[in-house]
């Protein structure tokens, strides 16, 4: 069967002959509908991130999946179910964060995430899983199934930022998106539609006119410039926030996140920054004012199957215009190399292997 694949020589993305696998114990096969591509899998190509199947020279792409059971194989998924399977598997049989359903909180060496690290990705006609790794789609969300994992990294981070404050009368009100990539942009949407946040922000470093501009404008978001405004002068210009969600991968966001926070306010980083960037930062100024104004920041990586659930609602919550602004083109398999566009009329892409 076709698969999309980097291998340890050639880091180009291309059109690879696998066998199509067949189902294990537990496991169900699943016809792919659609992959979406995002941020990590540019850095994956680069060889910023992840690495290679133990033993295997290729690295079969993708980790935002939708597909099609085809074969059940004895698991209580039924034949024609779509699904969105979740990213990591355990290394070498279960362990207990797998056990546990947390496997978004297992430390390095007791994961490997499909598509990114050590196992292989999606991007192919079939694949396999267990089956209690497949998430329920609705039919009606089949064509948008590939965003529920972006969507469910988004959920995950709300979720530990909403317990950092759960101790107290917390009510937030604003909030800043750093960056406008699809992952950015995604969760300016999300957080459009709850009830919380009366202002929101949105930070990039591109001239109008630009679509993801235009995006942030049609969610009634205010555009902010990093060039013109940098992360520590939002509160002077705009106001401090109460909540900060850091999708650039920039490093230096992740400290200046501190600055840009009102009292009591929670930063979840997201981003993936190069490794050995080394910078310096006004750390006794930062240090008291995370005590003197309890500010708190959450590292957040990876999401589990209740993440995946909450992520179908909030994907049902948005506006149909939305998803017809991010999703700037969905590619067949003729054309795959387009979805790995990455420039500024390219929002969100995935490649298309076969429909419903
Ligand atoms: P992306 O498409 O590369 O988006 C990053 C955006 O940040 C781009 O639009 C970029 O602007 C903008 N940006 C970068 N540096 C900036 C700066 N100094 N000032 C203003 N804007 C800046 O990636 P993505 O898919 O949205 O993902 C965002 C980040 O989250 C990546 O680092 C990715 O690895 C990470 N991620 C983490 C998780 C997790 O589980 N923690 C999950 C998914 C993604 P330009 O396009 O104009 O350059
Ligand atoms: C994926 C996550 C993964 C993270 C780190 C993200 O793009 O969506 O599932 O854990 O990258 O590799
Ligand atoms: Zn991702």
């Amino acid at each position: 069967m076709d698969a999309i694949a980097v291998t340890r020589d050639d880091r180009t993305p291309r059109v690879v002959d696998v066998p199509r696998p067949d189902p294990g114990p537990g496991e169900a096969l699943v016809r792919t509908l659609r992959i979406g591509v995002d941020g990590t899998d540019h850095e994956v190509i680069a060889g910023d991130h992840g690495g290679f199947p133990e033993g295997d020279d290729h690295l079969v792409l993708g980790h935002e999946a939708v597909g099609v059971v085809e074969d059940p194989n004895g698991t209580g998924l039924k034949a024609g179910q779509v699904v969105a399977p979740t990213v990591r598997r355990p290394p070498n049989g279960n362990n207990e964060y797998f056990r546990r359903g947390e496997p978004d909180m297992a430390p390095g060496g007791e994961y490997v995430e499909r598509g990114i690290d050590g196992a292989h990705g999606f991007m192919a006609e079939y694949f396999t899983s267990p089956a209690d790794h497949l998430v329920p789609v609705p039919d009606a969300l089949a064509d948008l199934g590939f965003l529920v994992e972006p969507a469910s990294i988004t959920e995950k981070a709300l979720e530990l930022a909403f317990a950092a404050r759960s101790s107290f009368g917390w009510t937030p009100d604003s909030a800043l998106v750093l960056g406008n990539g699809s992952l950015g942009l995604l969760t300016l949407a999300m957080l459009d539609a709850r009830d919380d946040f009366e202002s929101l922000y949105c930070l990039g470093r591109r001239d109008r006119p630009d679509p993801t501009i235009d995006v942030v404008d049609r969610l009634g978001g205010t555009y902010v410039d990093s060039r013109e405004t940098p992360v520590p002068d939002v509160p002077a210009v705009h106001e401090p926030v109460d909540f900060v969600y850091e999708a650039t991968g920039h490093a230096k966001h992740a400290f200046e996140t501190i600055e840009a926070l009102a009292p009591n306010g929670v930063g979840a980083l997201l981003g993936v920054p190069e490794a050995g960037w080394e910078f310096e930062v006004a750390g006794s100024d930062l240090h008291r004012e995370l005590v003197l104004e309890n500010k708190a920041l959450v590292g957040s990586v990876n999401s589990n199957v209740d993440h995946f659930e909450a992520a179908v609602d909030a994907l049902r919550a948005l506006p149909e215009w939305v998803f017809d602004d991010l999703v700037t083109g969905v590619y067949e398999l003729e054309a795959f190399r387009r979805a790995f566009d990455d420039d500024e009329t390219t929002i969100k892409t995935a490649v298309q292997f076969d429909t419903q």
